[in-house]
């Protein structure tokens, strides 16, 4: 069993076998398993590793800035703003399995215009060990990746044999910061899977807006660290409310907070009442298009954590 600091040199040791002086391109995406690979790499190659932060307009508030700020000057950093790409990709989409069909599409495209630029003959993937235990008979590791193009990426995964846990260790023992490395699990499809039929700009910002008030009161209230997600989803219900002394027509917002250890299965998280009051009322109060706010208490199963 490696400490963090001799995993850490022995993946350098490897990947600088593996890379040697090519060039090598990761999708980062600021979650623990993209952030420490393009760390890794990066101490193995320099800059000769491209970390692509691709914005697909479905991130959440704040996370532009809070990725760049992190990595602008630890990595050769490149930042693509392709929300409109996407958004307009998407637009009337509301069928889920579509929407997300869209989305990995859309980011395969973004991506390989990028690594065509950086001349890259590497892919740098922070698969991690229970992304293949699950998918069996895939126990080996495909060696390359072909791209719509024709292009072919090779595959380099410092971090497969890895858990969740040893990973924040080796981000942890990397020098990155807890934001990063305690990072909730939020999906590539981002606010995509959180909001109910088909995306709009304005119904992705209701849906962030309302997310940045369960974070932030979750967070006050210090149980973020207890539970495995908490997030708010926009359903494309509406429903009437009254506001002041006018009758009102406004969106039904779900909050959904679980505990897991591995997403497989998961148990909603019972909350003190004053923290769900809180976030009730400050979504319906600041976020003028909501109305009704609701508890999601569906286990998974039956239920799925993610709403699409
Ligand atoms: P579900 O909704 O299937 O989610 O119970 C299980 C876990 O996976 C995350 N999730 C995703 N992560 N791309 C990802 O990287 C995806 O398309 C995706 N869909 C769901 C979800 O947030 C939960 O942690």
């Amino acid at each position: 069993m490696l400490s963090p600091k001799e995993f850490i040199e022995d993946a350098v040791q490897k990947v600088k076998e593996q890379i040697g002086d090519e060039k090598a391109i990761i999708a980062l995406s600021g979650g623990v398993d993209s952030s420490v690979c393009s760390v890794l790499v990066q101490q193995a190659i320099g800059d000769n590793l491209t970390a692509i932060f691709v914005d697909h307009g479905l991130l959440r508030e704040g996370e532009v800035e809070q990725v760049t700020n992190t990595f602008k000057d630890r990595l050769n950093f490149k930042f693509v703003d392709a929300s409109d790409e996407f958004m307009d990709a998407l637009a009337g989409v509301d069928d889920p399995e579509e929407k997300r069909k869209i989305i990995g599409k859309v980011f395969i495209e973004v991506f390989e215009r990028e690594a065509i630029k950086y001349d890259a003959k590497y892919l740098v993937q922070g698969t991690i060990a229970p992304d293949w235990i699950e998918t069996k008979g895939e126990i080996k590791s495909h060696h390359n990746l072909a791209l719509p193009s024709g292009m072919v990426l090779e595959l380099c995964e410092p971090i497969r044999d890895l858990y969740k846990d040893e990973v924040r260790e080796i981000g942890d023992e990397l020098g990155l910061p807890a934001t990063t490395v305690y990072r909730q699990p939020f999906p590539g499809p981002g606010l995509g899977v959180r909001v109910v039929g088909a995306l709009t700009r304005e119904n992705v910002e209701v849906c962030r807006k309302a997310n940045k008030i369960v974070c932030d009161e979750i967070e006050a209230a210090g149980i973020d660290k207890d539970v495995w997600q908490y997030f708010a989803v926009l359903t494309d219900t509406k429903v009437t409310g009254v506001k002041g002394d006018q009758r009102d027509f406004g969106y039904l917002v779900i909050v959904r907070v679980v505990n897991s250890i591995d997403a497989m299965t998961a148990s909603v998280a019972e909350l003190p009442w004053d923290v769900v009051q809180t976030i009730s009322k400050r979504i319906t109060s600041e976020i003028s298009e909501v109305t009704h706010v609701a508890l999601s208490i569906s286990d998974k199963p039956p239920a799925t954590i993610e709403f699409c």
